[in-house]
């Protein structure tokens, strides 16, 4: 089995099929997730969904390239993107081309993402130009969003609007592969992916766009009470954890559990 080149996701944007993106976290869910999609992400949401960080702002390099390594293990043909953690290269384009090296060289992924528009167009330009791939992220950027007017819809002023097409419109000159765009209101995200030749991945950003992503925790039901608007939960499995820990418990306190078929015994003759 081949994994599907950075080339292949650029190529989507002239499909009529849109890309099929999910964030993938472990090794195990990489497996599950691998041949139903396109792109899997190792997002920085790991650091609120799987360590309870109030926020992706501490997750760090090391952080992000074991769990890389762990999904490029589990994937054979998704094409692998590993996010770049706050502040690991917004200093300069110097930073970000040596943190974007050591993902690469470390977990073996396909390109890296990073979040900023206009403004961290350089950076972009910088990791393509030391010839690594690089997905955008534009419109709501959790990384910042604290800094800049809160978790917010994006594009609902004319202002904004203009914003996010330049936006657009910079990280695909700086040589970006494709954009995720998060958190943008329906006729503003269709705009943004009619300027661009790359493809636009949807999170919060409307059936315009030329694929989509979730987190997959979100997306298995998983999470915690609050379910985001764009979300869609295809599977409540915290109901089925709860559950089979609820009978394992019951089993073990009953003394059911280990049950015959679960237990050493000599061997026959
Ligand atoms: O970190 C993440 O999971 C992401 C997606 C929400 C696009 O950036």
């Amino acid at each position: 089995m081949t994994r599907k080149t950075i080339e292949q996701i650029k190529a989507h944007k002239n499909k009529s099929e849109p890309l099929v993106c999910l964030t993938a976290y472990t090794m195990r869910v990489a497996q599950l997730l691998d041949a139903h999609c396109d792109l899997l992400l190792v997002g920085d949401s790991m650091g609120m969904v799987l360590y309870g960080m109030e926020n992706t702002r501490d997750v760090d390099l090391d952080m992000i390239i074991r769990h890389g390594k762990g999904v490029v293990r589990g994937s054979a043909q998704a094409c692998v993107i590993v996010d770049m953690p706050f502040g690991s290269y917004e200093d300069s384009p110097q930073q970000a081309v040596q943190n974007a090296q050591r993902i690469m060289d470390e977990t073996g992924a396909d390109g890296v993402k990073l979040e900023g528009g206009e403004d961290l167009a350089p950076a972009v330009a910088a990791i393509v130009a030391a010839g690594i791939a690089v997905v955008g992220h534009i419109g709501l950027l959790p990384q910042t969003a604290q800094d800049s007017g809160g978790f917010r819809v994006k594009g609902r002023t004319d202002d904004g609007r203009a914003q996010l097409v330049r936006d657009a419109k910079a990280i695909e000159a700086a040589g970006a592969a494709a954009v995720v765009i998060e958190a943008v209101i329906e006729d503003v995200a269709a705009e943004m992916t009619a300027a661009i030749g790359i493809p636009t991945i949807g999170i919060g950003a409307s059936r315009a766009c030329d694929g989509q992503i979730l987190v997959t925790e979100d997306m298995v039901g998983i999470t915690g009470d609050h379910v985001p608007k764009f979300v869609k939960q295809y599977a409540q499995v915290s109901e089925q954890i709860a559950k089979a820990a609820g009978d394992y418990a019951a089993d073990v306190r009953a003394r059911r559990f280990p049950f015959d078929d679960n237990v050493y015994r000599p061997k026959k003759g």
